[in-house]
């Protein structure tokens, strides 16, 4: 029994220490398991979380946007063929070599991010060629990283052989009080574009603008000047690099945002008021030359909010290539809380009587132009 009880103590002594040593060791255990509880609930969860989120969200872009578009549906976020949303405002159009290359803002939430370019055959789909022109670090550069590049516009100088891109330029740390056009360069239409200068033309203020080149090779810049209030148009030199002298007035209206187009041996204009980001009614002014006398007709734009534009301003309008008296409006539906979202608005130019307008239209493809 001694030796039972002394056994049975020792045993007893034993499992004491076994179970204390089992009791700390779960406790350790539990401790341990609660601490990594916690370090993965709030520390590594949110970012596995965040990760997968992000994922997500890529394989449900891709799955969502590597679609193949057959239509335009104007406002409606739009994808490049690698389901990325097209970041490309201001924008203009190229069509060179049977292919249309967009130029546009890369835009951040808000900041200046260059020139993107994208390229498609069919104005559908749209493959990014990456940045045409970027900011340059070097903080001499009238383009350093800060500075501000709107509206862009590419034109083919047939004789030289070289993309010409224009564009509003607002230099770094200065808001927009510069109103400055800045020139660009390159040999292939995608770019890189080798920044060359920028200027005032002839002294005067150019903050929003287009460029237009015309049946004859002459190209021209349209701009708004004298803190937008005037709407001018200037000749440019041979090489497209720089304006001549001949610079006249379209208009004193307070008008920006220009968008030219040639129909019928007449000459259209849009342009927007003044409200930064804010949509406002467009106009559209006729003249028969380009340095003629510009006629405002009015507000060019039929349908649901056509007294705000839809809601977007005048970027560009172009002809579609192949098509008789096919051109097509574009314009940005602004989001200044993240201008990288802002939409694009595409819709047909039509023409009633020889007067062109724009209606809205939830979805349409360039069969349209055959309808009318
Ligand atoms: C209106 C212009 O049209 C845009 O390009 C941009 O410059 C905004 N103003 C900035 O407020």
């Amino acid at each position: 029994m001694k030796h039972k009880f002394r056994q049975n103590t020792a045993n007893e002594g034993f499992s004491h220490s076994s179970v204390a040593g089992k009791i700390k060791r779960t406790r350790t255990f539990l401790s341990g398991l609660f601490i990594c509880s916690f370090l993965f609930i709030f520390f590594i969860s949110p970012k596995i979380n965040a990760g997968s989120l992000f994922e997500n969200q890529n394989v449900n872009n891709k799955n969502d946007s590597l679609k193949h578009y057959r239509s335009f549906k104007p406002g409606e976020e739009w994808y490049d063929t690698d389901g990325k949303i097209i970041n490309a405002h201001g924008g203009g159009m190229l069509y060179y070599n049977k292919t249309y290359y967009w130029f546009g803002e890369t835009r951040g939430r808000s900041a200046s991010q260059g020139v993107s370019v994208y390229s498609s055959k069919d104005l559908y789909n749209w493959k990014n060629q990456g940045l045409a022109l970027a900011h340059d670090a070097d903080s001499s550069s009238d383009i350093t990283t800060g500075s501000i590049i709107e509206r862009p516009k590419v034109i083919y100088n047939k004789n030289t052989k070289q993309f010409v891109m224009w564009f509003h330029l607002e230099l770094k740390g200065k808001g927009y009080s510069a109103a400055r056009a800045g020139v660009a360069v390159s040999n292939k239409p995608t770019g890189p574009y080798k920044f060359l200068k920028s200027f005032r033309p002839n002294g005067n203020m150019s903050r929003d603008m287009t460029v237009y080149v015309d049946d004859k090779g002459m190209a021209y810049q349209i701009y708004s000047s004298r803190e937008n209030y005037d709407m001018r148009i200037v000749e440019l030199t041979p090489d497209y690099l720089s304006p001549t002298t001949k610079d006249s007035l379209i208009s004193s209206d307070h008008r920006e945002a220009p968008a030219i187009f040639q129909h019928d041996k007449k000459y259209f204009l849009v342009t927007s008021a003044c409200t930064g980001w804010a949509p406002n009614a467009a106009n559209l002014y006729v003249s028969k030359s380009l340095f003629g006398n510009w006629q405002d007709t009015g507000n060019p734009m039929l349908g649901k909010d056509a007294n705000i534009t839809f809601y977007a301003q005048s970027a560009y309008i172009f002809p579609v290539a192949g098509k008789k008296d096919a051109f097509i409006f574009m314009a940005d539906k602004w989001n200044p809380k993240n201008l990288t979202d802002s939409r694009y608005i595409w819709l047909p130019v039509e023409f009633k009587n020889a007067k062109p307008y724009i209606e809205w239209k939830d979805e349409w493809d360039l069969n349209y132009f055959h309808k009318q």
